[in-house]
């Protein structure tokens, strides 16, 4: 199984200059996409290895930035915001001054000048399943999900996509997909969706007995 997330944050900062101690204030919102990091990597251990996360930094000053995780094995994902928030500043200082896209202590981690398009169409070239996670979409437990082929999850941050990236996401052949009609914080909607999947999965195995 292979799992993309592809996420929205259009006010968040491209360059390093905020302060740690205050990541919600001053970073456009760093501390959504952090959150929503750990809850893609920490929440069922065993999909870790098969999740890709590409979050659109579109804040000021040279947006739209690509923040890609990639290849991170089970148990080494950083589990607080804060540490999550260091290295992406670091990699966004280093991207700033050097233009270097990654970081050799964190490998999994990079910066590239991508649009939230740029990734939406990798998606629907590589024929993933492109699923929308919004509030009006179709109830997950009736939305067929085929484990062979990739999945693309798509998601806004606190506000939600943008209507003219929401305008653009409809252009393409995706589902729209709901975790129930309350709004959930972001977070809460990948790890239900990821415990969602691994119920399946252990619903398929089969159940022998010795
Ligand atoms: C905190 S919510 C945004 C809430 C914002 N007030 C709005 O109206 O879009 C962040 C993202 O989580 C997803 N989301 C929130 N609740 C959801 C639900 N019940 N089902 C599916 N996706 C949901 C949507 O993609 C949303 O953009």
């Amino acid at each position: 199984m292979q799992i993309s997330i592809l996420l929205d944050a259009p006010r968040t900062r491209t360059d390093d200059e905020f302060l740690i101690r205050d990541v919600p204030g001053t970073s456009g919102r760093l501390d959504v996409v952090c959150r929503i990091l750990i809850a893609a990597y920490r929440t069922v251990p065993i999909f870790t290895s098969c999740i890709q996360v590409n979050a659109i930094l579109g804040g000021p000053p040279h947006p739209p930035l690509l923040l890609r995780i990639d290849d991170v094995n089970s148990g080494e994902f950083p589990e607080s915001e804060l540490s999550c928030a260091l290295i992406i500043k670091g990699l966004l200082h280093n991207y700033r001054t050097t233009k270097t896209e990654s970081s050799r202590q964190w490998a999994q981690f990079s910066i590239m000048a991508k649009s939230f398009d740029d990734i939406l169409k990798e998606g629907a070239s590589s024929s993933s399943q492109l699923l929308y996670l919004v509030e009006k979409g179709k109830p997950l437990d009736q939305v067929k999900i085929d484990f062979d082929q990739p999945i693309t999850l798509i998601l806004g941050d606190d506000q939600g996509l943008p209507t003219e990236h929401e305008k653009l996401v409809r252009q393409y052949p995706v589902q729209e997909v709901s975790i129930g009609t309350r709004s959930l914080l972001g977070s809460q909607v990948v790890s239900l969706f990821l415990l969602e999947m691994a119920r399946r999965k252990e619903a398929k195995r089969p159940n022998i007995k010795p």
